[in-house]
C-alpha cells in the first residue's frame, strides 16, 4: 500500500516539475511565474484541485514517443476565488513551450465542459508557443474543439483570459472569444502572424511588442481590456475582477457586505457640472460617488476614453456602469466608443447585471473618417445592445443628451426603467448654436445671439423631456446614489422577455 502511495507521490512530483528545473529557471529569468505558481496566486490558498495531471501526448512522429511529460503542457482543474468556484487552465511554457497538442486541448475541453455543466466561470492562463508543431492537424483540431466550447459557453458562464506569454496564430482565437482579456506588459503578445511573417509579406518592420503587446491591444486595437505590469498584478487584478461576476447566467449577481449607506448624499455633485457647457468635468467622480465605497473596476480604461465602462457595486450588488466622459472628445460617441460600450452592455445583459448609465453626450462625432469607417453600423451596435437588454436599466442625464445619441444612451424609449435627469441636463436635438445656425440662416451676429438664448431657454433643460414623461424625475445631483440604490432595489424582481428568436442579427 505504502509503495503504491509512494509511486503516486513520485508521479505527482514528476508532473509538478513540468519541463524540468532548467526550463523553470528560464521562465523565472524572463520575469514570469510558472503555470502552477500562477494558480497559487490566482486561487484561494489550498483550494486548487487538479485533474488530468498524468495525461500524456499521443504523438508518434519525430522523436516524440521518447519525450513524454505528464500533464502535457497544461495544468487544469478547479478552485475558488474568495470562496466562489472557478474552473481554470494554466499553460505550462516549460513543457514543449506550452504548445497545444490534441491531449492538451482535451484537458482544456474537459474543464470547460464541467464549468458549463455546473455553471461556473472559466479562467484561462495563456502562455503557449501555439499549435504543437509535431502533431500537425491533430493540434489544429484541438484548437477548434476549444473554440467551439468558447462559443457555446459565451453568455452562459463568464470567460476570462490572462495572456502571460506568447499567444500567436490560431491560439489567439480562443481568448478572442472570451469575455475579457488581461495582458501582462512586456512578456505577453497576441498576433495572428508574428513580426517575421509581417516583414516577409508586407515589408513592415515591427517589434513583437508594437505588433501585439499589452499596450497595443489595450490602446489601439481593444482586443484586450487591461494591461498589467507583471504576472502577480495580473493575477490579483483577475481575483478582484472575478468578485464582480456572477457564476453563470443562471446565478444572481454576487453580494458583498457594505457599510456604505444607500442614502449617502454627495453635495459636491451639485456643483460638479461647470457653468459653461463647453467645460469638461470628470465623469469618474460621478461614478465613484455613486457606487459603494467609491470602488470602480474600469474595463478598457485606455481605449476610447470618451466612454467609461466597468463594474461597481450598489448596496453590495454588482452593477455595470456606462458613462460618457466629457474630459475626452467632449464625451462624443464615435466608432470605438460605440463598440466598446456595446460589448459591455451585452455582457451585462447576458449575465443579469443591472446597467447604470450616466449621460453627457454632445452627439455622434462628425467627419469622413467616421462615416467612411461605418459609424452608422458601429453606432447601431450600442443602440441595439441597449434596446435588447432586459436587465434593470437606470439612466442619469447629467448634462447634454443631444440628437440620436440621446436615444442611444439607454433612453426611456429603449425600455429604460428609471430615467433621471439632473437640473443641469440639456435634452435636445442639438446644441443651441448649431440649431440656430440651421433654422435661422442669414441672421446677424446679434440676432443669432438672441435666437440662441431663446433656444437655450426653451430646450436646454430637462423639463421639456420630463413634461413628456421621457424623464421620470428631475433629481438633485446629491441624491443620485440614493435614487439609483432605491431604483435597483425595486427593479430586483424585474421580469422582461424579448420575443422568441433563434438569435438576433446585431449589425456586426
Ligand atoms: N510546438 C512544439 N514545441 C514548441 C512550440 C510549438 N509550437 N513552440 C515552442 N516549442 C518548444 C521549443 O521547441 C522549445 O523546446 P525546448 O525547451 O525543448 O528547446 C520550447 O518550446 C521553448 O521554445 P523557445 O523557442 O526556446 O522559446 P522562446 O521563448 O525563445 O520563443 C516562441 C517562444 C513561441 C516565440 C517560439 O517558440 C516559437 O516561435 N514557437 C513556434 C510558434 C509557432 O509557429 N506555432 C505554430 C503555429 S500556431
Amino acid at each position: 500500500m505504502s509503495a503504491n502511495i509512494a509511486e503516486m507521490e513520485k508521479r505527482r512530483q514528476a508532473a509538478r516539475m513540468g519541463g524540468g528545473q532548467k526550463r523553470i529557471d528560464a521562465q523565472h529569468a524572463k520575469g514570469k511565474l510558472t503555470a502552477r505558481e500562477r494558480l497559487k496566486v490566482l486561487l484561494d490558498e489550498g483550494s486548487f484541485e487538479e485533474v488530468d495531471m498524468y495525461v500524456e501526448h499521443n504523438c508518434v512522429d519525430f522523436d516524440m514517443p521518447d519525450t513524454v511529460i505528464p500533464g502535457d503542457g497544461v495544468v487544469t482543474g478547479s478552485g475558488t476565488i474568495n470562496g466562489r468556484l472557478v474552473y481554470v487552465f494554466s499553460q505550462d511554457f516549460t513543457v514543449f513551450g506550452g504548445s497545444l497538442s490534441e491531449r492538451h486541448a482535451q484537458k482544456i475541453c474537459k474543464i470547460m465542459d464541467m464549468a458549463l455543466k455546473v455553471g461556473a466561470p472559466v479562467i484561462g492562463l495563456n502562455d503557449s508557443g501555439g499549435a504543437r508543431i509535431q502533431e500537425g492537424v491533430a493540434s489544429l483540431g484541438g484548437y477548434a474543439e476549444v473554440f467551439q466550447r468558447n462559443v457555446l459557453a459565451s453568455g452562459v458562464v463568464p470567460q476570462l483570459s490572462l495572456i502571460m506569454g506568447p499567444c500567436a496564430g490560431g491560439a489567439v482565437y480562443s481568448p478572442a472569444m472570451t469575455d475579457f482579456i488581461f495582458m501582462v506588459k512586456d512578456s505577453s503578445y497576441m498576433f495572428v502572424t508574428g513580426p517575421d511573417v509581417v516583414k516577409t509579406v508586407t515589408n513592415e518592420v515591427v517589434t513583437q511588442e508594437e505588433l501585439g503587446g499589452a499596450v497595443t491591444h489595450t490602446t489601439k486595437t481593444s482586443v484586450a481590456d487591461l494591461a498589467l505590469e507583471n504576472d502577480i498584478e495580473a493575477l490579483l487584478a483577475a481575483r478582484d475582477f472575478f468578485d464582480y461576476l456572477p457564476l453563470s447566467n443562471r446565478h444572481d449577481v454576487p453580494e458583498r457586505p457594505t457599510s456604505d449607506p444607500y442614502d449617502r448624499l454627495e453635495h459636491s455633485l451639485d456643483t460638479i457640472v461647470p457653468a459653461s457647457a463647453n467645460q469638461p468635468y470628470d465623469m469618474h467622480e460621478v461614478i465613484r460617488k455613486t457606487v459603494d465605497e467609491g470602488e470602480f473596476f474600469e474595463v478598457q480604461p485606455k481605449h476610447a476614453g470618451n466612454i467609461i465602462v466597468g463594474f461597481g457595486r450598489v448596496e453590495g450588488r454588482t452593477v455595470g456602469i456606462v458613462a460618457n466622459q466629457p474630459m475626452v472628445l467632449a464625451g462624443v460617441l464615435d466608432i470605438n466608443s460605440s463598440k466598446k460600450a456595446a460589448r459591455f452592455v451585452r455582457f451585462c445583459d447576458a449575465f443579469n447585471i443591472p446597467i447604470v448609465t450616466f449621460v453627457d453626450v454632445p452627439g455622434f462625432l462628425p467627419g469622413t473618417a467616421q462615416e467612411h469607417n461605418g459609424i452608422i453600423k458601429h453606432g447601431a451596435k450600442l443602440l441595439f445592445a441597449y434596446a435588447e437588454a432586459t436587465v434593470p436599466k437606470i439612466t442619469v442625464i447629467t448634462r447634454k443628451a443631444y440628437g440620436g445619441a440621446y436615444d442611444v444612451m439607454a433612453s426611456k424609449h429603449l425600455r429604460g426603467d428609471l430615467n433621471y435627469a439632473w437640473p443641469t441636463a440639456e435634452i435636445a436635438v442639438m446644441g443651441a448654436k448649431g440649431a440656430v445656425e440651421i433654422i435661422f440662416r442669414g441672421l446677424s451676429a446679434e440676432e443669432q445671439a438672441v435666437k440662441t438664448k431663446e433656444y437655450e431657454d426653451r430646450f436646454a433643460n430637462p423639463f421639456v423631456a420630463a413634461s413628456k414623461g421621457f424623464v421620470d424625475e428631475v433629481i438633485h445631483p446629491h441624491s443620485t446614489r440614493r435614487r439609483v440604490a432605491l431604483g435597483l432595489r425595486k427593479l430586483k424582481t424585474k421580469s422582461l422577455e424579448n420575443p422568441w428568436k433563434k438569435h438576433d442579427n446585431i449589425p456586426l
